[in-house]
Protein backbone atom coordinates (compact mmCIF):
# COMPACT_ATOMS: atom_id res chain seq x y z
CA UNK A 1 0.00 0.00 0.00
CA UNK A 2 1.43 3.43 -0.88
CA UNK A 3 0.77 6.43 1.18
CA UNK A 4 0.56 8.22 -2.08
CA UNK A 5 -0.66 12.18 -2.41
CA UNK A 6 1.31 13.26 0.38
CA UNK A 7 2.03 16.41 0.34
CA UNK A 8 6.03 16.94 0.08
CA UNK A 9 7.74 19.70 2.05
CA UNK A 10 10.97 20.55 0.31
CA UNK A 11 13.45 22.19 2.81
CA UNK A 12 16.53 23.91 0.73
CA UNK A 13 19.53 24.02 3.39
CA UNK A 14 23.03 25.51 2.46
CA UNK A 15 25.28 23.14 4.06
CA UNK A 16 28.00 25.91 4.69
CA UNK A 17 25.65 27.88 6.57
CA UNK A 18 22.97 25.91 8.19
CA UNK A 19 19.52 27.38 9.41
CA UNK A 20 18.45 25.51 12.15
CA UNK A 21 15.00 27.34 12.24
CA UNK A 22 14.86 25.68 9.08
CA UNK A 23 15.94 22.89 9.65
CA UNK A 24 13.77 22.12 12.95
CA UNK A 25 10.58 21.17 11.73
CA UNK A 26 12.31 17.95 9.90
CA UNK A 27 13.93 16.93 12.81
CA UNK A 28 10.46 17.47 14.76
CA UNK A 29 9.25 14.87 12.57
CA UNK A 30 11.71 12.38 12.84
CA UNK A 31 10.90 12.84 16.85
CA UNK A 32 7.10 12.35 15.93
CA UNK A 33 7.84 9.09 13.80
CA UNK A 34 8.10 10.50 10.63
CA UNK A 35 10.46 9.98 7.82
CA UNK A 36 12.63 12.10 6.61
CA UNK A 37 14.89 12.29 3.48
CA UNK A 38 18.16 14.10 3.79
CA UNK A 39 21.59 14.59 2.31
CA UNK A 40 24.40 12.62 3.77
CA UNK A 41 28.28 12.68 2.16
CA UNK A 42 27.51 9.27 0.29
CA UNK A 43 23.98 9.20 -0.71
CA UNK A 44 20.64 10.85 0.22
CA UNK A 45 19.11 8.85 3.28
CA UNK A 46 15.48 7.91 4.01
CA UNK A 47 15.66 8.68 7.68
CA UNK A 48 13.47 7.55 10.95
CA UNK A 49 13.69 7.37 14.60
CA UNK A 50 15.47 3.94 15.20
CA UNK A 51 13.54 3.05 18.08
CA UNK A 52 10.42 3.40 17.14
CA UNK A 53 9.52 0.13 15.02
CA UNK A 54 6.09 1.65 13.33
CA UNK A 55 8.17 4.82 12.23
CA UNK A 56 11.36 2.47 10.43
CA UNK A 57 8.03 0.19 9.36
CA UNK A 58 7.32 3.47 6.85
CA UNK A 59 10.88 3.46 5.25
CA UNK A 60 10.15 -0.30 4.30
CA UNK A 61 6.78 0.50 2.87
CA UNK A 62 7.93 3.79 1.04
CA UNK A 63 10.86 2.21 -0.61
CA UNK A 64 9.21 -1.14 -1.06
CA UNK A 65 11.86 -2.67 0.96
CA UNK A 66 12.40 -6.72 1.30
CA UNK A 67 11.98 -6.79 5.05
CA UNK A 68 14.92 -9.10 5.31
CA UNK A 69 17.23 -6.11 4.45
CA UNK A 70 18.57 -4.67 7.55
CA UNK A 71 18.92 -0.59 7.86
CA UNK A 72 21.95 1.45 8.99
CA UNK A 73 22.06 2.97 12.49
CA UNK A 74 22.97 6.95 12.03
CA UNK A 75 24.69 8.63 15.10
CA UNK A 76 25.78 11.94 15.81
CA UNK A 77 28.59 11.18 18.13
CA UNK A 78 30.60 8.03 18.71
CA UNK A 79 29.50 8.37 22.49
CA UNK A 80 26.09 7.20 21.50
CA UNK A 81 27.98 4.14 20.29
CA UNK A 82 26.69 2.12 23.39
CA UNK A 83 23.19 2.75 22.83
CA UNK A 84 23.16 0.52 20.10
CA UNK A 85 26.25 -2.06 19.94
CA UNK A 86 26.69 -4.48 23.19
CA UNK A 87 30.25 -4.72 22.62
CA UNK A 88 32.42 -2.11 20.91
CA UNK A 89 35.75 -3.90 19.80
CA UNK A 90 38.86 -1.94 20.20
CA UNK A 91 39.40 -1.92 16.77
CA UNK A 92 36.33 -0.43 16.15
CA UNK A 93 37.41 2.65 18.45
CA UNK A 94 40.87 2.88 16.21
CA UNK A 95 38.58 3.02 12.85
CA UNK A 96 36.28 5.61 14.02
CA UNK A 97 38.88 7.36 15.15
CA UNK A 98 40.05 7.48 11.56
CA UNK A 99 37.44 7.72 9.19
CA UNK A 100 34.49 8.91 11.59
CA UNK A 101 32.34 10.92 10.99
CA UNK A 102 32.69 9.81 7.44
CA UNK A 103 31.57 7.27 4.77
CA UNK A 104 32.56 4.17 7.08
CA UNK A 105 29.72 1.77 8.20
CA UNK A 106 30.59 -0.53 11.11
CA UNK A 107 28.57 -4.09 11.40
CA UNK A 108 28.92 -4.82 15.43
CA UNK A 109 27.21 -7.01 17.89
CA UNK A 110 23.74 -5.36 18.51
CA UNK A 111 22.20 -4.08 21.43
CA UNK A 112 18.82 -5.15 23.00
CA UNK A 113 17.60 -2.08 22.73
CA UNK A 114 17.23 -1.67 18.94
CA UNK A 115 14.28 -2.98 17.47
CA UNK A 116 14.20 -5.58 15.26
CA UNK A 117 12.63 -4.29 12.61
CA UNK A 118 15.63 -2.27 12.24
CA UNK A 119 18.50 -5.08 11.93
CA UNK A 120 15.93 -7.41 10.35
CA UNK A 121 16.09 -9.67 13.11
CA UNK A 122 20.15 -10.45 12.81
CA UNK A 123 22.34 -10.37 15.97
CA UNK A 124 24.67 -7.80 14.43
CA UNK A 125 24.08 -3.17 14.06
CA UNK A 126 25.55 -1.73 11.24
CA UNK A 127 26.49 2.20 12.57
CA UNK A 128 27.53 4.79 10.96
CA UNK A 129 28.29 8.34 11.67
CA UNK A 130 27.55 10.50 8.37
CA UNK A 131 30.10 13.63 7.81
CA UNK A 132 27.62 15.88 5.78
CA UNK A 133 27.16 18.78 7.95
CA UNK A 134 23.19 18.97 7.13
CA UNK A 135 22.86 15.28 8.38
CA UNK A 136 24.95 15.83 11.50
CA UNK A 137 22.72 19.13 12.24
CA UNK A 138 19.57 17.22 11.68
CA UNK A 139 20.81 14.24 13.93
CA UNK A 140 21.77 16.66 17.00
CA UNK A 141 18.50 18.61 16.77
CA UNK A 142 16.50 15.44 16.23
CA UNK A 143 18.37 13.87 19.54
CA UNK A 144 17.69 10.23 18.53
CA UNK A 145 19.08 7.67 16.56
CA UNK A 146 18.22 7.17 12.67
CA UNK A 147 17.69 4.59 10.58
CA UNK A 148 18.23 5.26 6.88
CA UNK A 149 18.67 3.34 4.03
CA UNK A 150 19.76 4.92 0.55
CA UNK A 151 16.03 7.36 -0.62
CA UNK A 152 15.62 5.33 -3.52
CA UNK A 153 13.03 3.11 -4.28
CA UNK A 154 14.57 -0.71 -3.63
CA UNK A 155 16.35 -1.49 -6.86
CA UNK A 156 16.90 1.90 -8.47
CA UNK A 157 20.56 3.72 -8.30
CA UNK A 158 20.96 5.62 -5.25
CA UNK A 159 20.06 8.89 -4.98
CA UNK A 160 22.55 11.67 -5.18
CA UNK A 161 20.52 14.49 -5.45
CA UNK A 162 17.35 15.86 -4.12
CA UNK A 163 15.24 15.74 -7.91
CA UNK A 164 16.72 11.60 -7.57
CA UNK A 165 14.33 11.83 -4.31
CA UNK A 166 11.47 13.16 -6.08
CA UNK A 167 11.61 11.05 -8.38
CA UNK A 168 11.42 7.96 -6.77
CA UNK A 169 9.46 9.10 -3.51
CA UNK A 170 8.28 12.44 -3.85
CA UNK A 171 4.69 11.10 -3.47
CA UNK A 172 5.44 8.86 -0.41
CA UNK A 173 7.66 10.73 2.25
CA UNK A 174 6.74 14.12 4.23
CA UNK A 175 10.19 15.53 4.07
CA UNK A 176 12.89 15.93 1.69
CA UNK A 177 15.89 18.22 2.96
CA UNK A 178 17.97 19.45 -0.34
CA UNK A 179 21.44 20.09 0.56
CA UNK A 180 22.56 20.02 -3.30
CA UNK A 181 24.82 17.40 -4.59
CA UNK A 182 26.66 14.19 -2.46
CA UNK A 183 30.36 14.35 -2.36
CA UNK A 184 31.19 10.08 -2.67
CA UNK A 185 28.66 9.40 -5.00
CA UNK A 186 27.96 5.68 -3.59
CA UNK A 187 27.22 3.90 -0.61
CA UNK A 188 29.57 4.16 2.68
CA UNK A 189 32.07 1.15 2.97
CA UNK A 190 30.15 -1.69 5.10
CA UNK A 191 32.70 -3.46 7.49
CA UNK A 192 31.95 -6.23 9.35
CA UNK A 193 33.48 -6.47 13.30
CA UNK A 194 31.41 -9.00 14.46
CA UNK A 195 33.18 -11.68 13.71
CA UNK A 196 36.71 -11.29 15.19
CA UNK A 197 37.84 -10.49 11.73
CA UNK A 198 37.36 -7.90 9.90
CA UNK A 199 35.39 -8.43 6.38
CA UNK A 200 34.40 -5.91 3.52
CA UNK A 201 30.75 -6.60 3.01
CA UNK A 202 30.28 -3.74 0.43
CA UNK A 203 33.28 -1.78 -1.16
CA UNK A 204 32.93 2.24 -0.77
CA UNK A 205 35.29 5.06 -0.59
CA UNK A 206 37.27 4.31 1.94
CA UNK A 207 39.25 1.20 0.61
CA UNK A 208 40.11 -1.87 1.52
CA UNK A 209 43.57 -0.47 2.10
CA UNK A 210 42.88 2.29 4.11
CA UNK A 211 40.74 0.13 6.42
CA UNK A 212 44.23 -2.07 6.28
CA UNK A 213 46.40 0.74 7.08
CA UNK A 214 45.08 1.60 10.42
CA UNK A 215 44.15 -2.17 11.67
CA UNK A 216 47.75 -2.96 10.75
CA UNK A 217 46.60 -6.39 9.17
CA UNK A 218 44.89 -7.39 5.88
CA UNK A 219 41.37 -7.14 5.18
CA UNK A 220 39.48 -9.04 2.75
CA UNK A 221 36.23 -8.61 1.01
CA UNK A 222 33.18 -10.95 1.08
CA UNK A 223 31.01 -10.22 -2.24
CA UNK A 224 27.86 -12.43 -1.55
CA UNK A 225 26.51 -12.40 -5.14
CA UNK A 226 29.69 -14.40 -6.29
CA UNK A 227 28.43 -16.82 -8.95
CA UNK A 228 29.77 -19.56 -7.31
CA UNK A 229 26.70 -18.71 -4.29
CA UNK A 230 28.97 -20.91 -1.42
CA UNK A 231 28.56 -18.27 0.82
CA UNK A 232 25.27 -17.64 2.60
CA UNK A 233 25.36 -13.77 2.22
CA UNK A 234 26.52 -11.37 5.04
CA UNK A 235 24.91 -8.46 3.91
CA UNK A 236 21.39 -9.36 2.92
CA UNK A 237 21.15 -6.45 0.93
CA UNK A 238 23.50 -7.33 -1.66
CA UNK A 239 21.83 -10.49 -2.95
CA UNK A 240 19.29 -7.85 -4.44
CA UNK A 241 19.05 -6.58 -8.14
CA UNK A 242 20.70 -2.88 -7.65
CA UNK A 243 21.16 0.49 -8.69
CA UNK A 244 19.30 -0.68 -11.92
CA UNK A 245 18.41 1.95 -14.65
CA UNK A 246 15.40 1.46 -16.91
CA UNK A 247 18.18 1.30 -19.68
CA UNK A 248 20.44 -1.72 -20.33
CA UNK A 249 23.72 -0.85 -19.03
CA UNK A 250 26.55 -1.94 -21.01
CA UNK A 251 30.10 -1.69 -19.45
CA UNK A 252 33.27 -0.45 -21.57
CA UNK A 253 36.88 -0.11 -21.18
CA UNK A 254 38.15 3.76 -21.80
CA UNK A 255 39.29 3.10 -25.52
CA UNK A 256 42.96 3.39 -25.82
CA UNK A 257 43.60 3.35 -29.75
CA UNK A 258 41.87 4.12 -32.58
CA UNK A 259 40.78 0.77 -33.23
CA UNK A 260 39.02 1.10 -29.65
CA UNK A 261 37.87 3.94 -30.31
CA UNK A 262 36.32 2.40 -33.39
CA UNK A 263 34.80 -0.49 -31.77
CA UNK A 264 33.13 1.91 -29.45
CA UNK A 265 31.86 4.03 -32.30
CA UNK A 266 30.41 1.47 -33.80
CA UNK A 267 28.53 -0.24 -30.89
CA UNK A 268 26.62 3.43 -31.03
CA UNK A 269 26.21 3.21 -34.76
CA UNK A 270 24.85 0.24 -34.99
CA UNK A 271 22.62 0.84 -32.29
CA UNK A 272 21.54 4.59 -33.43
CA UNK A 273 20.80 3.28 -36.70
CA UNK A 274 18.07 0.72 -35.52
CA UNK A 275 16.29 3.83 -34.44
CA UNK A 276 17.66 3.30 -30.71
CA UNK A 277 18.66 5.39 -28.50
CA UNK A 278 22.07 5.64 -27.05
CA UNK A 279 23.58 7.13 -24.03
CA UNK A 280 27.21 7.40 -22.47
CA UNK A 281 28.83 7.50 -19.22
CA UNK A 282 32.18 8.56 -19.64
CA UNK A 283 35.25 10.82 -19.49
CA UNK A 284 35.03 14.00 -21.63
CA UNK A 285 38.23 12.53 -22.96
CA UNK A 286 36.72 9.16 -24.26
CA UNK A 287 33.64 11.41 -25.80
CA UNK A 288 35.69 13.77 -27.12
CA UNK A 289 37.65 10.61 -28.88
CA UNK A 290 34.62 9.57 -30.75
CA UNK A 291 33.52 10.21 -34.07
CA UNK A 292 29.61 9.34 -33.40
CA UNK A 293 27.61 13.34 -32.95
CA UNK A 294 26.71 12.80 -29.22
CA UNK A 295 24.90 15.62 -27.72
CA UNK A 296 27.06 16.33 -24.10
CA UNK A 297 25.12 16.58 -20.74
CA UNK A 298 25.69 18.51 -17.35
CA UNK A 299 25.91 16.82 -14.55
CA UNK A 300 23.42 19.46 -13.14
CA UNK A 301 21.00 19.13 -16.03
CA UNK A 302 17.65 17.67 -14.96
CA UNK A 303 14.11 17.59 -16.47
CA UNK A 304 15.50 16.37 -19.59
CA UNK A 305 12.72 15.85 -22.36
CA UNK A 306 13.38 12.56 -24.07
CA UNK A 307 16.32 12.75 -27.07
CA UNK A 308 15.34 12.01 -30.73
CA UNK A 309 15.05 8.34 -31.96
CA UNK A 310 18.75 7.39 -33.57
CA UNK A 311 20.32 9.90 -31.38
CA UNK A 312 23.02 9.80 -28.60
CA UNK A 313 23.81 11.73 -25.71
CA UNK A 314 26.76 11.67 -23.18
CA UNK A 315 27.76 12.36 -20.02
CA UNK A 316 30.91 13.48 -19.21
CA UNK A 317 31.96 12.84 -15.38
CA UNK A 318 34.97 14.35 -15.32
CA UNK A 319 37.86 15.38 -18.17
CA UNK A 320 39.96 11.85 -17.98
CA UNK A 321 39.09 8.50 -16.71
CA UNK A 322 39.11 8.69 -12.72
CA UNK A 323 37.06 6.68 -10.31
CA UNK A 324 37.10 8.99 -7.92
CA UNK A 325 34.93 11.18 -10.27
CA UNK A 326 33.54 8.41 -11.62
CA UNK A 327 31.59 7.09 -8.69
CA UNK A 328 30.57 10.86 -7.95
CA UNK A 329 28.54 10.99 -10.86
CA UNK A 330 27.46 7.13 -11.77
CA UNK A 331 24.20 7.59 -10.06
CA UNK A 332 23.39 10.57 -11.42
CA UNK A 333 24.66 9.55 -14.73
CA UNK A 334 22.43 6.75 -14.94
CA UNK A 335 19.20 8.30 -13.61
CA UNK A 336 19.52 11.44 -15.96
CA UNK A 337 20.12 8.82 -19.42
CA UNK A 338 17.06 7.17 -18.04
CA UNK A 339 15.28 10.73 -18.19
CA UNK A 340 16.34 10.81 -21.76
CA UNK A 341 14.64 7.65 -23.07
CA UNK A 342 17.98 5.88 -23.52
CA UNK A 343 17.62 2.55 -24.86
CA UNK A 344 21.05 1.71 -24.01
CA UNK A 345 23.96 3.07 -21.60
CA UNK A 346 27.36 2.53 -22.57
CA UNK A 347 29.55 3.25 -19.09
CA UNK A 348 32.91 3.44 -18.45
CA UNK A 349 35.08 0.61 -16.89
CA UNK A 350 37.98 1.54 -14.45
CA UNK A 351 41.07 -0.70 -13.31
CA UNK A 352 39.78 -2.69 -9.93
CA UNK A 353 41.71 -0.69 -7.51
CA UNK A 354 41.29 1.61 -4.31
CA UNK A 355 38.28 3.33 -5.42
CA UNK A 356 37.89 1.79 -8.40
CA UNK A 357 36.48 -1.92 -6.80
CA UNK A 358 33.51 0.14 -4.93
CA UNK A 359 32.71 1.93 -8.34
CA UNK A 360 33.14 -1.41 -10.57
CA UNK A 361 31.07 -3.36 -8.23
CA UNK A 362 27.87 -0.76 -8.37
CA UNK A 363 28.48 -0.47 -12.39
CA UNK A 364 28.43 -4.51 -12.63
CA UNK A 365 25.42 -4.43 -10.42
CA UNK A 366 24.08 -1.84 -12.33
CA UNK A 367 24.59 -3.89 -15.77
CA UNK A 368 23.05 -6.47 -14.06
CA UNK A 369 26.54 -8.60 -14.69
CA UNK A 370 27.88 -11.62 -13.09
CA UNK A 371 31.40 -11.11 -11.26
CA UNK A 372 33.80 -11.63 -13.70
CA UNK A 373 35.82 -15.25 -14.04
CA UNK A 374 39.71 -14.26 -13.67
CA UNK A 375 42.38 -15.95 -15.61
CA UNK A 376 45.43 -15.87 -13.75
CA UNK A 377 49.44 -16.73 -15.12
CA UNK A 378 52.38 -15.79 -13.83
CA UNK A 379 53.36 -13.10 -16.64
CA UNK A 380 49.82 -12.33 -17.69
CA UNK A 381 51.94 -12.18 -21.21
CA UNK A 382 50.10 -15.59 -22.78
CA UNK A 383 48.54 -17.89 -20.59
CA UNK A 384 45.91 -16.10 -18.92
CA UNK A 385 45.32 -13.13 -21.84
CA UNK A 386 44.88 -16.42 -23.83
CA UNK A 387 42.38 -17.76 -21.60
CA UNK A 388 39.94 -14.96 -20.91
CA UNK A 389 40.53 -14.11 -24.52
CA UNK A 390 38.99 -17.69 -25.65
CA UNK A 391 36.43 -17.38 -22.62
CA UNK A 392 35.01 -14.02 -23.87
CA UNK A 393 34.78 -15.61 -27.50
CA UNK A 394 33.04 -18.69 -26.34
CA UNK A 395 30.81 -17.71 -23.66
CA UNK A 396 27.24 -16.55 -24.03
CA UNK A 397 26.67 -12.50 -23.30
CA UNK A 398 25.02 -13.17 -20.20
CA UNK A 399 27.80 -15.43 -18.70
CA UNK A 400 30.21 -13.52 -16.12
CA UNK A 401 32.50 -11.74 -18.14
CA UNK A 402 36.27 -13.59 -18.09
CA UNK A 403 39.65 -11.13 -17.19
CA UNK A 404 43.16 -11.75 -16.33
CA UNK A 405 46.01 -11.17 -14.40
CA UNK A 406 49.50 -12.37 -13.74
CA UNK A 407 51.05 -13.31 -9.95
CA UNK A 408 54.56 -11.27 -10.79
CA UNK A 409 53.19 -9.57 -14.05
CA UNK A 410 55.27 -6.18 -14.86
CA UNK A 411 52.12 -3.89 -15.68
CA UNK A 412 51.60 -2.36 -19.11
CA UNK A 413 53.72 -5.64 -21.21
CA UNK A 414 52.58 -7.21 -24.48
CA UNK A 415 51.50 -10.13 -25.34
CA UNK A 416 53.86 -12.22 -26.04
CA UNK A 417 54.21 -12.82 -29.93
CA UNK A 418 53.81 -16.17 -29.80
CA UNK A 419 50.22 -15.62 -28.10
CA UNK A 420 49.93 -12.95 -30.65
CA UNK A 421 50.18 -15.18 -33.31
CA UNK A 422 48.24 -18.47 -32.58
CA UNK A 423 45.34 -16.42 -31.28
CA UNK A 424 45.09 -14.69 -34.89
CA UNK A 425 45.88 -17.65 -36.68
CA UNK A 426 43.55 -19.77 -35.31
CA UNK A 427 40.74 -17.46 -34.07
CA UNK A 428 40.69 -14.17 -35.43
CA UNK A 429 41.39 -12.80 -32.00
CA UNK A 430 43.89 -9.48 -31.29
CA UNK A 431 46.03 -9.54 -28.36
CA UNK A 432 47.44 -6.06 -29.81
CA UNK A 433 45.39 -3.96 -27.14
CA UNK A 434 46.10 -6.02 -24.46
CA UNK A 435 48.64 -4.64 -21.38
CA UNK A 436 50.04 -6.68 -18.35
CA UNK A 437 48.20 -6.50 -15.42
CA UNK A 438 49.71 -7.27 -11.81
CA UNK A 439 47.02 -10.03 -9.60
CA UNK A 440 45.65 -7.59 -7.08
CA UNK A 441 43.14 -7.75 -3.96
CA UNK A 442 41.25 -5.83 -5.24
CA UNK A 443 40.82 -7.61 -8.39
CA UNK A 444 40.46 -11.16 -6.22
CA UNK A 445 37.63 -9.58 -3.78
CA UNK A 446 35.58 -8.67 -7.52
CA UNK A 447 36.25 -12.31 -9.21
CA UNK A 448 33.23 -14.96 -9.02
CA UNK A 449 35.89 -17.89 -9.98
CA UNK A 450 39.91 -16.81 -10.08
CA UNK A 451 41.74 -19.59 -12.20
CA UNK A 452 45.08 -20.27 -12.27
CA UNK A 453 46.90 -22.42 -15.25
CA UNK A 454 49.15 -24.74 -12.85
CA UNK A 455 48.53 -26.15 -8.99
CA UNK A 456 51.55 -24.12 -8.37
CA UNK A 457 50.15 -21.06 -9.11
CA UNK A 458 46.73 -22.14 -7.29
CA UNK A 459 48.89 -22.95 -4.29
CA UNK A 460 50.24 -19.62 -4.67
CA UNK A 461 47.34 -17.65 -4.36
CA UNK A 462 45.79 -19.99 -1.41
CA UNK A 463 49.05 -19.00 0.49
CA UNK A 464 48.52 -15.12 0.06
CA UNK A 465 44.43 -15.47 -0.01
CA UNK A 466 43.23 -18.10 2.05
CA UNK A 467 39.99 -16.93 2.67
CA UNK A 468 38.86 -16.55 -0.89
CA UNK A 469 39.24 -20.37 -1.19
CA UNK A 470 36.20 -20.96 -2.33
CA UNK A 471 36.95 -19.27 -5.19
CA UNK A 472 40.73 -20.60 -6.18
CA UNK A 473 40.64 -23.10 -8.74
CA UNK A 474 42.88 -24.25 -11.35
CA UNK A 475 41.60 -23.93 -14.74
CA UNK A 476 41.57 -28.14 -14.55
CA UNK A 477 40.13 -28.38 -11.78
CA UNK A 478 37.07 -25.99 -13.02
CA UNK A 479 36.56 -28.03 -16.28
CA UNK A 480 36.32 -31.29 -14.52
CA UNK A 481 39.72 -32.69 -15.59
CA UNK A 482 41.75 -31.67 -12.46
CA UNK A 483 45.32 -33.54 -13.64
CA UNK A 484 45.32 -30.87 -16.70
CA UNK A 485 48.29 -28.42 -16.03
CA UNK A 486 48.49 -25.80 -18.60
CA UNK A 487 52.26 -25.82 -18.99
CA UNK A 488 53.83 -22.32 -19.87
CA UNK A 489 54.83 -21.77 -23.61
CA UNK A 490 56.51 -18.29 -22.95
CA UNK A 491 59.95 -18.31 -25.50
CA UNK A 492 58.92 -20.97 -27.59
CA UNK A 493 57.99 -21.75 -31.19
CA UNK A 494 54.24 -20.32 -32.13
CA UNK A 495 53.41 -24.13 -32.80
CA UNK A 496 54.05 -24.68 -28.89
CA UNK A 497 51.47 -21.55 -28.73
CA UNK A 498 48.77 -22.97 -30.62
CA UNK A 499 48.94 -26.12 -28.57
CA UNK A 500 48.75 -24.44 -25.73
CA UNK A 501 45.94 -22.44 -27.45
CA UNK A 502 43.81 -25.26 -28.35
CA UNK A 503 44.26 -26.61 -24.69
CA UNK A 504 42.94 -23.84 -23.33
CA UNK A 505 40.18 -24.03 -25.95
CA UNK A 506 39.69 -27.40 -24.61
CA UNK A 507 39.54 -26.81 -20.84
CA UNK A 508 37.39 -23.52 -21.47
CA UNK A 509 34.46 -25.40 -23.65
CA UNK A 510 34.13 -28.43 -20.62
CA UNK A 511 34.34 -25.22 -18.03
CA UNK A 512 31.47 -23.56 -19.82
CA UNK A 513 29.45 -26.80 -20.37
CA UNK A 514 29.77 -27.50 -16.69
CA UNK A 515 28.62 -24.21 -15.69
CA UNK A 516 25.27 -23.75 -17.74
O1 LIG B 1 26.09 5.46 2.61
C1 LIG B 1 25.24 4.75 3.12
O2 LIG B 1 25.51 3.75 3.79
C2 LIG B 1 23.77 5.15 2.92
C3 LIG B 1 23.54 6.47 3.63
C4 LIG B 1 22.10 6.89 3.59
O3 LIG B 1 24.02 6.39 4.93
N1 LIG B 1 22.89 4.12 3.39
C5 LIG B 1 22.72 2.95 2.74
O4 LIG B 1 21.80 2.10 3.32
O5 LIG B 1 23.32 2.65 1.73
P1 LIG B 1 21.17 0.84 2.57
O6 LIG B 1 20.10 0.38 3.45
O7 LIG B 1 20.80 1.22 1.19
O8 LIG B 1 22.32 -0.22 2.60
C6 LIG B 1 22.70 -0.81 3.82
C7 LIG B 1 23.52 -2.05 3.56
C8 LIG B 1 22.67 -3.18 3.00
O9 LIG B 1 23.43 -3.90 2.03
C9 LIG B 1 22.39 -4.03 4.23
O10 LIG B 1 22.12 -5.37 3.92
C10 LIG B 1 23.69 -3.86 5.02
O11 LIG B 1 24.05 -2.51 4.81
N2 LIG B 1 23.46 -4.07 6.46
C11 LIG B 1 22.72 -3.34 7.31
N3 LIG B 1 22.72 -3.88 8.55
C12 LIG B 1 23.50 -4.97 8.49
C13 LIG B 1 23.90 -5.95 9.45
N4 LIG B 1 23.49 -5.93 10.70
N5 LIG B 1 24.71 -6.95 9.02
C14 LIG B 1 25.13 -6.98 7.74
N6 LIG B 1 24.78 -6.09 6.80
C15 LIG B 1 23.97 -5.10 7.17
MG1 LIG C 1 20.39 1.12 -0.80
Amino acid sequence: MSSGGLELKLIQIDPEQIDDEKLLPAAEALRRGQLVAFPTETVYGLGADANDPAAVARIFAAKGRPPDNPLIVHLADPDQLGSVARQIPPLALRLLEAFAPGPLTLVLPRSSHVPDIVTAGLDTVAVRFPAHPVARRLLQLARVPVAAPSANRSGRPSPTRAWHVLEDLGDRIPFLIDGGPCEYGLESTVLDLSTGKPVILRPGSITAEDIASVAGLPVSAVLPDRSDGSAAPRAPGMKYRHYAPRARVQIFQPPQTDREREDLDNQIRALTGEGNRAGLFASRATLDGLKSACRLLDAGAKDLAALPPGSCAGFAYGLYPDPVAASRHLFDGLRLLDRLACDVIFAEGMPEEGVGTAYMNRLRKAAGQAAPVLFVCTGNTCRSPMAAALYNLLRKPSDAPGQSAGISAMPGDLASPGALAAMNQDYRISLAAHRARRLTDGLMDEAGRILTMTAGQKKALLAIRPDLASRIQTLGEAAGLPEADVPDPYGRSVWQYQATAAKLEQLIRSFLEKET
